[in-house]
Parts: C-alpha cells; structure tokens; sequence
C-alpha cells in the first residue's frame, strides 16, 4: 500500500490531531503516503476532493501538531448512505483517481456506521475518538444483546432494546477502554465542578451542571474527580423523591450542592429530560438541550421557597438553585497527556492495520490488570448487531452506585487506570507558559486553517 487518505469525522475532540500524527509518523517509517481528506466524509461528496498530502518527502507537514485540539483537515457530520448506489460509486471512483488504496477514519460509533459501505468498496479502518467514550463494549458479546421490539411511534415500527445481559462484568473484558478526548473532557468537567464549587459555597447555592456524553455517562462518572455531591448518568432514571431529600440534607450539612448531570438524564418512563424539543442533528442523533434546566425546573417544584426562607439563604429556589453547561469546552483544545499518547498508537496501528492487509477493523485502547494499556485489531463486525448497527456504549449499570449517586468501588477502579498520571508536566507548564504570554494581546488569533488551505489541492479534471 503506497498511499492512504484519512479523514476526521463527526464532532471534533482534542486528541484528533494527536491519531493523525500518530498515524503519519508511523506511515512516514512504512514509507506510505498519507492524504488528509478535507472535512470528514463532505470531502467525498465534493467532486473536486479537497484534500493535503500530510507527509510530503515521508516527513509531516509542520502545521501537523498532536498537541493541539481540533483537526487541522476539519471534520463535518455527513455520513455516506449505504443506498446511494450512485454516491458510493463517484467516491469509489474518486479516491481511485486520487491514487488512495486503503482509508482510515477517525470518528465514532456513527463513523463506524458510516464506514461500512465504503469497506465493501475499498479498505476502509477506523481510529476511534470521541469525548463520550461510547465506542466500544463493556464485554465482547454485548452487540448479541440487543434485540428488537415493536414500537408504533418509532419510524420503522421497532426500536432497539438491550436484553438481559447474561455476562460477568469484568473490567479486563472491556473492548476500548477509553476512547481519545474522554480523558481530556473529563479533566476539563472535573476542574470546571471544582471551580464552579466556590461559587455555590460562597453563596448558598445548589448548583446543576451538565456535561456531554449523550446517553452515556462516562463523561459524568469521571467528572466525580471534581467532587460533586451528587453524580446523576442517563444510565439510571435518579428517584426524584430520593434525589430531592439528598439535596436538602447536604443542604442542611454544608450550605450548598453540587450536582453533575450527563446531559442525556432520563426520567422514570425513559424518557430523556433534556430534549423536550426532539430536533436531531444531521447524523440523526437527538439533540440534547436542557438536562440541567429541566432538573431545575423538578427541584424547584419539589424545594418550595420556604425551605430557602427559613435559612435565611435566600428567597427562593429559583435564586438558589443555578445551572451551568461545561459546553464545548469540555470537547476543545489541547489533549492531555493520555489521550495525546494513546491516539497517536490507535492512529499508527490503523496504518498498520491496513498495510496488514486488514478491512473493516478499528484499532482498540485495551487495558488488563495484567498487561497494562495496549492497543489491538478487532474487527468492526464485531461491535455490530445481528442486523449489522453499531450502538453507542452505555456506561455499564456497575459502574456506578445509584444509591450514593457516585461512582462505585468498580466505577472507581475503571477510572484509576485513565486518570492517575493523565496529566503530563508539560501540560501544566504549557499553560503557564502560553495563556498570559504578552503577545496575545497584541498579535491576532492565527488560524491553522489559514496555512492548511495554502497546502490543500483537488482532484485534477474536476470543476
Ligand atoms: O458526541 C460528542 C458530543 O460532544 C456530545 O457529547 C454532544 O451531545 C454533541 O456532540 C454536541 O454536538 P454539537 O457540537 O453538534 O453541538
């Protein structure tokens, strides 16, 4: 394999840049050619291909840095639909043009759908990233859980529905222990729970903040690191009742609380609390608005102001309780140390993968008690269902412990292997050394943009 095209898709994660550097060094010793297709699989549609040769001479373009965030050969939410015949064959046709024998993509579990009928087509790999840390499983036979059942209002009559799960949990068995972004959106939730504490000690308050994640709640488990009082995950519907008595106690102790709620919270009949307007984004995911609002809005109810009164700390629950979103924040800038390190090896091996000859596959985050982290192969088939989809991972129910609204002692163990030592010195001393330098406030913002669109060619003979 002489030469490869990759591409970056779905929302971006700090760690983006870091895989493609991982995957142009490793590609710069096998002597390939690598090709960054201009925002994600958009590119493909676009007859002209924008795209930048990433490795010009087997050495990486300058503008290439693994510790800056975003993607320096942008990303979109467009995905290829498998029964545009027609589509499907100008893409085929047009990486072929390009010269690209194999294509790696850098994405998620919508990426990996994506993916699928271009596999069919040309080899195709993919290097997972995502903030929500909801690619891979919680054990190998997870995808031979979900079945079928029928739903009127669904689209098609169905939706899709976990059985039973008749596997031991194991943390040794989980396939893609950690997904890169997932350690640097945590460490950004957690110091903004830390912070935003002061506030609401200073001032009496009870504080709801929401972190991403859709409906996984990894992002909301790893935030425990900032110490909230209390951790709410779409995982389990919290007892409103219970959730209400928690705060008032806290309350009553110290004077304030803290609560951190994954932004896809659902209620007891599953339904989720913040997308009470159901729009969805182009990939067709739901759109969640206002999980930390709607709670607000029950905690209010359920705290009447004379609660507030009788304290003397305040007028009413509506000026003591307040929310704030982490935002996209918590999805932006520099990645650090853990997922810099390990998407530059889950970028190398997908080089790897397709010189090996591999179609379909995903390179994989393992981590055992035994052997530490590593990365591996694993075939894409094998995170899809028995009708061929790839659902985003839930974090696993042991996970966390409804009753403390906290991680649990396993919850606690799945972290400690992500997060001791996550943070890199330099890490720190980059930020001293760059956020108040002098000259940004003098010199403007320089884009990358600005220097990737003077590399980017398209494809010859198109208009
Ligand atoms: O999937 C990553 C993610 O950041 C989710 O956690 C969040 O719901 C969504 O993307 C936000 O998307 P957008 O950038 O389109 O607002």
């Amino acid at each position: 394999m002489k030469r490869i095209g990759i591409l970056t898709a779905g929302g971006d994660t700090p760690a983006l840049n870091a895989t493609i550097h991982g995957a142009v060094m490793r590609a710069n010793q096998l002597k390939v050619e690598i090709i960054g297709l201009i925002k994600g699989f958009n590119c493909l549609f676009n007859p002209r291909v924008p795209h930048v040769h990433l490795n010009p001479l087997y050495q990486e373009i300058p503008e290439l840095d693994p510790t800056k965030g975003g993607t320096l050969i942008g990303s979109s939410r467009d995905y290829v639909d498998p029964d545009k015949k027609n589509e499907l064959d100008h893409i085929e046709s047009r990486l072929k043009k390009l010269g690209i024998e194999g294509l790696i993509c850098i994405g998620g579990d919508g990426t990996l759908n994506g993916l699928q009928p271009i596999a069919e087509r040309l080899p195709t790999v993919l290097a997972p990233k995502t903030i929500d840390n909801d690619l891979g499983l919680n054990h190998p036979s997870e995808p031979d859980e979900w079945v079928r059942v029928n739903d009127a209002t669904a689209k098609q009559g169905y939706r899709y529905k976990r059985a039973e799960s008749s596997a031991v949990f194991d943390l040794d068995q989980f396939v893609n222990y950690a997904t890169p972004g997932y350690a640097t959106s945590v460490f950004v939730s957690a110091g903004g729970v830390e912070r935003i504490r002061t506030t609401a000690e200073s001032h009496r308050r009870i504080a709801i903040i929401e972190v991403m994640g859709r409906h996984s709640g990894y992002i909301a488990l790893g935030s425990a690191y900032g110490r909230p009082d209390i951790i709410l995950v779409p995982e389990h519907a919290p007892d409103l009742e219970q959730l209400a008595e928690r705060v008032k106690h806290l309350y009553d102790l110290q004077k304030n609380v803290v609560i951190v709620c994954g932004e896809g919270i659902v209620d007891s009949q599953g339904r989720e609390l913040g997308a009470e307007t159901r729009s969805t984004d182009p990939a067709g995911n739901v759109v969640l608005s206002g999980a930390s609002e709607a709670l607000r809005a029950k905690l209010i109810q359920m705290i009447p102001d004379r609660y507030f009164q009788l304290y003397r700390r305040g007028d009413t629950a509506k000026e003591a309780i307040f929310t704030r979103k982490v935002g996209h924040t918590q999805r932006g800038g520099r990645p650090i140390l853990f997922d810099r390190f390990y998407a530059a090896q889950l970028g190398a091996k997908a080089v790897e993968l397709l010189t090996e000859g591999r179609n379909n596959a995903v390179s994989i985050l393992q981590y055992t008690s035994a052997k530490g982290f590593h990365v591996e192969g694993y075939d894409a088939n094998r995170f899809r269902d028995r009708w061929g989809l790839i659902h985003a991972r839930q974090m696993h129910p042991a996970l966390y412990d409804p009753k403390l609204m906290k991680p649990s002692k396993l919850g606690i163990e799945y972290l400690l292997p992500i997060f001791t030592d996550a943070i890199g010195e330099d890490d720190m001393e980059h930020m001293r050394q760059t956020l108040f330098a002098a000259g940004n406030l003098s010199q403007p913002y320089h884009s990358i943009n600005t220097d990737v669109h003077k590399r980017i060619r398209y494809l010859e003979g198109e208009s």
